[in-house]
């Protein structure tokens, strides 16, 4: 069912309530997804973007019941990942010749998935078409947000951004707008998809938003490709993508470990009492990575001014969770953090310099040599935890 957004704009994508992992099993959406697509019913009539490809049929079948696909004149094609793009092959079956707008790179992006070769017409930044009432799209390349294929379309007279992905998030909702939902839902979603998604691309992003903001293109509402169209003071999440993507740390420092017989976790709690102690306004969260979410856990991470890495040594190294972790956080590619290391060990205690050494190699500063200590901690110990602890605080 489409809904209404403004003017002669309409939503017509789908609402996925029960997703929960997304880009494979690479990110954990808890709160479901969706996949927006818009329709704008001018003199010419306008799809842009699908949904993704297990919804197509049904997609489809809404759509052609309410306008007819006939009606429609074309297609825009902002971004070619699946999850946007993967109802055209069903779409396109029904109306083979209608033009498909999109970038060079999403034409070889699509024809890679899909294989077909659909009435595609190049398109790059500044380039517009009249679809009549006195409104055009005008259409701005977004290299790398995230993908060589993204762009955004901006439609005149209504001032509406179709952003695709960027200022998205996994949130399934009936309800639309931003203002209409949880506010807390909202912000979290937000930046775990900023963290996760978006921050490898964030020297791009920066140069992106000035770019769009010399434009001086009024902006009423942001219609994103998932979660809620942000009609309700659209410039508070160009705000925080601008915070976001300078570098973004709060007063917090996560502690992320995991452990095998609890030894490295009592020195976990400890190290987070130290932190306490010396400063009172630093958020401090202490995270076991077996029992958390490691999409959450870099959310974490991003927000915090130093992470804090721990894992006992096992066959001369640290347990693959750690390592795997540390590894995510290198994709992730988070720029003027401080790092840590603790662990216990039996006889050889090789984990906090293999946690050092892969940090630095991720990107972090290491601030300090770390944390180890000889099998289960003792009183002196868990009391040297705590004094670590006051250590990392003042780093
Ligand atoms: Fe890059 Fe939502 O797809």
């Amino acid at each position: 069912m489409k809904k209404h957004i403004k003017n002669n704009v309409y939503w017509v994508g789908k609402v996925d309530w029960e997703l929960q992992k997304f880009h494979g099993y690479e990110y954990s959406t808890h709160k479901g997804s969706t996949y927006n697509s818009y329709l704008i019913q001018e003199e010419k009539t306008v799809l842009i973007d699908t949904v993704w490809a297990p919804f197509a049929e049904e997609f489809v079948k809404n759509l052609d019941g309410e306008i007819g696909l006939n009606k429609i004149d074309f297609v825009i094609a902002n971004h070619g990942e699946v999850d946007h793009s993967g109802a055209l092959p069903a779409l396109m079956r029904r109306i083979p010749d209608k033009p498909v707008y999109c970038t060079e790179n999403a034409v070889k992006s699509l024809k890679g998935q899909y294989h077909q070769d659909w009435n595609f017409k190049v398109v790059k930044t500044g380039d517009k078409i009249d679809i009549g009432n006195g409104k055009e799209l005008i259409f701005l390349e977004m290299k790398m947000l995230h993908w060589p294929d993204s762009m955004a379309t901006y439609l005149t007279r209504d001032n509406i951004l179709f952003s695709n992905d960027a200022f998205g998030q996994h949130l399934a909702t009936e309800k639309l707008f931003n203002d209409l939902v949880d506010q807390c839902d909202l912000f979290n979603e937000s930046i775990k998809y900023y963290a996760n998604i978006l921050t490898p691309f964030s020297p791009v992003l920066r140069k992106k938003l000035g770019e769009v903001t010399e434009l001086n293109l009024p902006i009423d509402i942001i219609a994103t490709s998932h979660g809620v169209v942000w009609r309700e003071n659209p410039a508070q999440i160009i705000e925080k993508y601008s915070q976001w993507s300078n570098d973004y740390q709060e007063n917090q420092v996560t502690i992320v470990y995991d452990t095998m017989w609890n030894g490295t976790k009592s020195l976990a709690e400890k190290i987070a009492e130290g932190i306490g102690l010396a400063d009172k306004d630093v958020v401090v969260k202490v995270c076991n990575l077996s029992k958390s979410d490691e999409n959450d856990l870099a959310t974490e991470v991003f927000k915090s001014k130093t992470a804090v890495i721990g894992s006992p040594t096992i066959s001369n190294s640290i347990l693959h969770s750690v390592a795997g972790f540390i590894h995510l956080l290198k994709e992730l590619k988070f720029k003027g953090k401080k790092a840590a290391a603790f662990g216990c060990f039996g006889w050889s205690g090789e984990s906090v310099k293999v946690i050092n050494e892969l940090m630095a190699n991720a990107g972090f500063e290491v601030a300090s040599e770390g944390f180890r200590n000889q099998w289960n901690p003792d009183k002196d110990a868990l009391k040297a935890a705590i004094e670590f602890g006051r250590k990392i605080a003042g780093m």
